[in-house]
């Protein structure tokens, strides 16, 4: 087969949809050594948007936030799947619940951002509704004949909470998290992420295109340039490693922290984490969307939702583990001097990702070969094909 990245947009076999995922297929058939980056086309066209709406975020588990971020009965987190917002609410059982965040009167939004509250109240007309979507209450409506509280309770949306992390999805046959996750838990689970205490959490906005992002993210071929004045000189690349096989829902990479790493080394009060793990990371991606670095004593994940080909919102968060929590002299400043960190590591990833997506629209544009140290890019080559060619 001829050099499919010198294919001109306009008239090869990628002017087509068809052709466009049969080129993604080819890639994720094309061993790592021999594999190239995805064509600029994946990156900026509106069909293939258009499918990864039906075919992915249609269909995937995509995750809120944390749900130690939800503490207490009546604390929510509002998310949305593509263009149906939804909010996740602790209940006064302790469950964490997915709701349709959208009035059943006149389709107000009905809570923004996160919160607490004892009823989810409409801001329109001042409908009430329970913790567990139930209709409670609608002002002036004994007039109104045949008005049935009952059938008007909020739609649920399927949640499930694994190792901590809250997922919602839209798909009530997708196969559980926990069975799609399953060999990730045992690699993290002597972490015991659970535990971790958030401590901040924002969402942005990037103009890039979703992949951009997750594929910058499930890389480290880019610290010692890209992240040199923050990350970059604590992460010896060699020390890096892969997993042994491709998993279905997920890749990741492990690290080691030298001594010299202001985060990323358990605290000495740590008695979960033995021998090297104590000095190592995890960075999974949880296809399509969820990417997180799990350190031996603090947490940081991006979530992200696209609005567009060419913009996406992101939320970002940090946890700590509990014995730094607990052991911090000075709070405040210990993690507004971590969130004023992760800002300038999120800014310098802001400058790359809308970079190439300026790039991927170049006439000239066409991808080069990835590395060895770009492995988890070729994972979710392979992830998109199967979801995008439903291989
Ligand atoms: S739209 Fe919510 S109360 Fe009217
Ligand atoms: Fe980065």
């Amino acid at each position: 087969m001829g050099r499919a990245e010198g294919t001109s947009a306009a008239t090869g076999p990628r002017s087509t949809l068809d052709g466009l995922v049969a080129e993604v297929a080819r890639l994720a058939a094309t061993p790592l050594g021999r594999a190239t980056g995805l064509p600029p086309e994946v990156y900026r066209r509106a069909d293939l948007f258009e499918l990864e709406r039906r075919r992915i975020f249609a269909r995937e588990w995509l995750c809120p936030g944390l749900a130690a971020e939800l503490p207490n009965p009546g604390d929510y987190l509002a998310f949305s799947i593509d263009e149906q917002p939804v909010f996740v609410v602790r209940g006064t059982d302790g469950a964490v619940r997915g709701f349709s965040n959208v009035c059943r009167h006149r389709m107000m939004r009905l809570v923004e951002d996160r919160g607490h509250c004892r009823t989810v109240v409409c801001p329109y007309h001042g409908w009430s509704y329970d913790l567990d979507g139930r209709l409670l209450g609608a002002p002036h409506v004994r007039q109104t004949p045949g008005f049935r509280p009952e059938a008007l309770g909020l739609p649920p949306v399927r949640t499930e909470v694994w190792e901590g992390w809250v997922y919602v999805t839209l798909d009530p046959a997708a196969p559980s998290v926990a069975e799609r996750l399953a060999p990730l838990g045992a690699l993290v689970g002597r972490y015991r992420m659970a535990e971790y205490v958030p401590v901040a959490a924002q969402d942005f906005v990037w103009r890039t295109n979703w992949k951009l992002l997750t594929e910058n993210f499930m890389e480290s071929y880019h610290l010692p340039v890209a992240h040199r004045k923050t990350l970059g000189p604590w992460l010896p690349l060699e020390g890096i490693e892969f997993p042994e096989r491709v998993y279905e829902g997920f890749t990741y990479e492990t690290f080691p922290k030298d001594e010299t790493a202001r985060y990323g080394r358990a605290h000495p009060a740590n008695t979960r984490l033995e021998g090297r793990w104590r000095y190592t990371s995890v960075m999974p991606t949880v296809y399509p969307t969820h990417m997180y670095v799990l350190a031996p004593d603090h947490l940081w994940y991006l979530s992200l939702r696209p609005r567009g080909v060419g913009e996406v919102q992101v939320r970002f968060g940090v946890a700590l583990a509990p014995e730094v929590a607990e052991h911090l002299a000075d709070r405040e400043t210990f993690v507004r001097e971590l969130v004023a960190f992760f800002d300038r590591v999120n800014e310098e990833d802001r400058l790359v990702v809308e970079g190439i997506y300026e790039g991927a629209r170049a006439p000239l544009a066409c991808p080069g070969p990835l590395t060895w140290l770009e492995r988890e890019i070729h994972d979710f080559i392979g992830y998109l094909a199967r979801r995008l060619a439903a291989l």
